[in-house]
C-alpha cells in the first residue's frame, strides 16, 4: 500500500461498536472509525438514523480521539417505505444509550431532513452521511439541499450504493456524481459511497482515496473481511433481517389493537346506533308486510263488492231482453224476425 497510507497508523479501526438491529449498516463500521481519523471533522452530520449503529460508530470514534466536533444524528425516528415504519422504542433505545456517552457533543435532531438543513450555517459540515430514503429522486434531493452546508474540506458517504431492487438508486447517483468528485464505493453490506467534495480536503483522506483508486480491490477487500470478523457480518444475517421484520411487522399490529382500545367507547357507541337503526328497519318492514296484506284483503272485497252488482245488471237485463222476445212472438201479424242481442245503440232497458 502507498508510503502516505497506512492501516497501521490507524489503530481505530480495532474497536468494538454496540450493535443492534438492523444490521445492514455494521460492516462499514470500521470505515466509519477510520474516515473520523482521517477527516478529524469538525462538524459531522448524519441524515438517517433509525437505531444508531452507523451514526453511534462515528460518535465512539470522535470521542475515542476527543475531537473537538459537534455531531448531529437527523431522522424523524418514524421509518420510510424502504426500512418499514417502526415504533417510539426505536428511538427511546438510542437515547438511552447516547445521552450518557455521547450527549456532550452531540445531538438527536428529531425532524425531517429538510425541516432541519436550515438550522445549519452555509459551509459547516465536513462530513456528511447520508443514509435516508434510498430512491434516485430521494437521494439526489438530500445531497443537493445539503450540498451548501458542506465545508471546503467535506467529504459525503452515501449508504446502499449496491442495491438495485425495490426502487433503490443511489448507486445511481453515486455513478452521476463520480463524474464530478472524486470517488470510491465499499460493495458490501449494501455498498457504501465515498464522494470527496472539498477542494481543500485533509492530506490524510487524499492519501486514503489515491490508495483506495490505485489498489481497489484489495481496499474492498480488507475493510469487508475487517466488517465481517469483527462485527458478524455474514450470511445469517438474512434470517436475522427476517426476525426483525416480523417483529417490526408484529409491532405495528400491537400498535393497531391498541389505537383500537383507545377507541373502544366510540366503536361501541357507533355500534349501538346501527343496533338502534336495525331494530327500525326490522320494525318498519313488519309494519309493511301488514300494511300490504290489509291492502291485499281490502282489494279482494272491492273486487267482489264491485262484481257483484255488474252480475245483478247483467242477468236483469238478460230477463228483460228474454221476455222482449217472448212479447214480441205473441204479438198480432209477426213476422218472426230474430231480436238481435247485442247493438251497436244502447238500448234503455224498461223496468219488467
Ligand atoms: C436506512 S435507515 C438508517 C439506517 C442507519 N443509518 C443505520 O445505521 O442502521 C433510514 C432512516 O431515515 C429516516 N428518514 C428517511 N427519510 C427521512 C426524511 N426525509 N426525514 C427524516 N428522516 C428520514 C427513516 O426514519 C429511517 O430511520
Amino acid at each position: 500500500m502507498n508510503r502516505d497510507f497506512r492501516l497501521e497508523d490507524h489503530p481505530l479501526i480495532l474497536m468494538q461498536p454496540r450493535i443492534v438491529p438492523p444490521y445492514g449498516w455494521v460492516g462499514h463500521i470500521p470505515f466509519a472509525y477510520l474516515a473520523v481519523d482521517l477527516l478529524r471533522p469538525h462538524s459531522l452530520v448524519e441524515l438517517g438514523t433509525h437505531s444508531g449503529n452507523s451514526y453511534l460508530a462515528f460518535c465512539q470514534a470522535v470521542h475515542a480521539l476527543e475531537l473537538p466536533c459537534r455531531c448531529t444524528a437527523v431522522d424523524a425516528w418514524q421509518g420510510d417505505a424502504h426500512t418499514l415504519h417502526y415504533g417510539e422504542q426505536v428511538y427511546r433505545a438510542l437515547r438511552s444509550r447516547h445521552d450518557p456517552l455521547y450527549g456532550d457533543f452531540s445531538r438527536l435532531l428529531r425532524a425531517s431532513f429538510d425541516e432541519a438543513v436550515g438550522q445549519f450555517e452555509d459551509g459547516g459540515i465536513d462530513l456528511l452521511h447520508i443514509d435516508g430514503l434510498h430512491t434516485y429522486e430521494a437521494v439526489r434531493h438530500d445531497f443537493e439541499s445539503w450540498l451548501p452546508k458542506l465545508s471546503d474540506r467535506a467529504v459525503v458517504l452515501l449508504h446502499d450504493t449496491s442495491v438495485r431492487e425495490r426502487g433503490f438508486g443511489v448507486g445511481r447517483f453515486f455513478e452521476e456524481l463520480s463524474n464530478r468528485y472524486a470517488c470510491f464505493d465499499f460493495r458490501h453490506s449494501h455498498g457504501l459511497g465515498v464522494v470527496a467534495v472539498g477542494s481543500r480536503l485533509p492530506a490524510a483522506f487524499e492519501a486514503f482515496m489515491r490508495e483506495a483508486q490505485a489498489s481497489s480491490e484489495s481496499m474492498r477487500g480488507f475493510f469487508e473481511a475487517l466488517g465481517r470478523q469483527r462485527h458478524g457480518v455474514h450470511r445469517p444475517v438474512d434470517l436475522r433481517r427476517g426476525v426483525e421484520r416480523a417483529a417490526e411487522a408484529l409491532e405495528r399490529e400491537v400498535h393497531v389493537v391498541r389505537g383500537l382500545q383507545l377507541r373502544r367507547p366510540s366503536i361501541e357507541h357507533v355500534l349501538e346506533e346501527v343496533r338502534d337503526a336495525v331494530r327500525l328497519l326490522v320494525l318498519e318492514a313488519r309494519a309493511r308486510s301488514n300494511v300490504e296484506r290489509e291492502v291485499n284483503a281490502m282489494e279482494m272485497r272491492l273486487r267482489h263488492d264491485h262484481d257483484a252488482p255488474a252480475a245483478g245488471v247483467l242477468a236483469h237485463f238478460e230477463r228483460y231482453v228474454e221476455r222482449a222476445r217472448v212479447r214480441a212472438l205473441r204479438r198480432p201479424g209477426h213476422h218472426h224476425r230474430p231480436l238481435r242481442r247485442s247493438s251497436t245503440r244502447p238500448c234503455t232497458p224498461r223496468p219488467a
